[in-house]
């Protein structure tokens, strides 16, 4: 067996997988260890890729049934077919984790098959299926142990009627009524998916508004267009509890304002209040410090309160909970273990949410500039205005950007809309190079994409869009 590696990465998620693939590119003896049967991770196996694959398939039936005829396409008796719709999204993640695997191959890292523990800072121990345990030394150690769904006080999640995103990724068949708790990213993603496919949707949310953190003005517009959409919500409202009755559940909740308690009965209750660090017993045994959120603490290099032990992605006091958050880090500190200079910047982190239409932001809010009392301008475009949206008969949603009152620098935008999510690259790249409003306007956008809304939009800025 291989052994005296410079490195070994406890979890091969988008955070673990990149940071051992950078490392082995840097010449560094790498390992992986991984306790599920695939690599990838929650992202490929139970998060991002799965949950993509229904999005889409959700929208095309959607589509076939309700928009094909307006673009003269007669298409009858279209119908469901669940089963080979999860075999589609099944087969798509098997063919990405098994990716992974020929990556890892192909950069001669090892993938250690089990659950990994620290048991010092320069050994890891490997327990494998048939609870055989093998230790392996090393010079550094990465965690990337990711997150796990949390829950509230008193609903247990079954995975069956009462479930988590994971479970949402496997009815069997859509149910009738889903009450989903938490109108976040998970929550309002897997909501499309069911009530596209026919479920009679609710969304519980505790807060007055969808999504916290994201622009006010997005959060309001995301509101209605959903709520054009069928999907009912019940916001400023906290759930009290979930019985099981039968196969069924009731759920209880009240209003925050007036106290009225109100209950529905349902089929399935998706809990999607968060997610919190995956921190293993070993961890706290050895004593690598948390802080009062029981997330890792590191310091700028990633490194834990134990030297040679690093940290990154969804364990960590940094960011947000997003895969590519991850990827970045692990490129960041495989660089920095080998002696180069990897870094993240924080405040250029995009983050998308992928209902229809899409929600992408990056850098501020209108909200935070207020906070933190920077006087800036508002340049904002409507895809109503914009040609190929037009054609596309895709105008709901605007593109909005926040640009510093005096030096014009772009410090956020966000933008509702179909494809925001690919268009937010751009904002991404411009941010990154600290580019002011006036440099994409003046940056020549392809006629006709949805992309020229960001570039109006920035037009805005200085009002002076063409199209509006
Ligand atoms: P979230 O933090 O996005 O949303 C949780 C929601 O639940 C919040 O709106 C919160 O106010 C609400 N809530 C909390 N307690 C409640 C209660 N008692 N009753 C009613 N509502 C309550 O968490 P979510 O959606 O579970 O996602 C977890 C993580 O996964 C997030 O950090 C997110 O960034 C990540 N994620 C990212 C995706 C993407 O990038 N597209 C997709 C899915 C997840």
């Amino acid at each position: 067996m291989e052994n005296n590696f410079d490195l070994i990465v406890i979890g091969s998620g988008p955070g673990g997988y990149v940071c051992a693939i950078r490392a082995a590119q840097l010449g560094l003896k790498t390992a992986c260890v991984e306790s599920r049967k695939t690599l990838g991770g929650t992202c490929l196996n139970v998060g991002c890729i799965p949950s993509k694959s229904l999005l889409n398939a959700s929208e095309i039936y959607h589509k076939a049934q309700k928009e094909f005829k307006n673009f003269g396409i007669e298409a009858t008796d279209i119908k469901l077919n669940l089963s080979k719709m999860m075999a589609n999204k099944n087969k798509s993640v098997l063919t990405l984790t098994k990716g992974i695997e020929f990556l890892f191959k192909k950069n001669k890292i090892l993938h250690l098959k089990g659950k990994g523990s620290i048991l010092d800072k320069n050994t890891v121990e490997v327990l494998d299926e048939s609870n055989k345990k093998v230790s392996y030394k090393t010079k550094n150690i990465i965690i990337a142990t990711g997150s796990i769904p949390t829950s509230l006080p008193k609903i247990k999640i079954d995975e069956k009627i009462i479930v988590s995103s994971t479970g949402a990724l496997t009815f069997d068949k859509p149910p009738k009524n889903l009450i989903v708790i938490g109108g976040g990213y998970i929550g309002l993603e897997l909501s499309s998916v069911w009530k596209r496919l026919g479920s009679n949707v609710t969304v519980i949310e505790y807060l007055d508004h969808i999504i916290p953190g994201v622009d006010k003005d997005i959060s309001s517009e995301f509101l209605k267009i959903l709520n054009k959409q069928g999907i009912n919500f019940k916001l400023g409202t906290k759930v009290t509890s979930v019985n099981l009755v039968k196969d069924k559940a009731i759920v209880d909740f009240t209003n925050n304002k007036t106290s009225t308690r109100e209950q529905i009965e349902c089929d399935k209750v998706l809990v999607a209040v968060g997610r919190k660090p995956n921190i293993g017993e070993d961890i706290k045994k050895i004593g690598i410090q948390l802080n009062n959120q029981k997330k890792i603490q590191v310091n700028k290099k990633f490194e834990t309160s134990i030297k040679n032990i690093y940290a990154i992605g969804d364990v960590i006091d940094k960011g947000p909970m997003l895969a590519h958050k991850a990827e970045d880090e692990g490129i960041a500190v495989a660089e920095i273990i080998a002696g180069q200079a990897g870094h993240v910047n924080y405040n250029v982190i995009p983050s998308v949410i992928y209902t229809s239409p899409e929600v992408a932001m990056v850098g501020k809010t209108e909200e935070d500039l207020k906070k933190e009392n920077i006087s800036y301008k508002i340049g904002k475009f409507p895809f109503l205005a914009n040609s190929r949206a037009k054609v596309n008969s895709e105008t709901e949603g605007f593109v909005k950007i926040l640009a510093d009152e005096k030096t014009d620098k772009v410090l956020g935008v966000s933008i509702i809309g179909s494809l925001a999510g690919t268009m937010i690259g751009e904002l991404a790249i411009a941010m990154e190079f600290g580019a002011s409003a006036e440099d994409i306007a003046r940056t020549c956008h392809a006629h006709p994409t949805h992309s020229e809304a960001v570039k109006e939009a920035a037009l805005a800025v200085d009002k002076r869009p063409i199209h509006f």
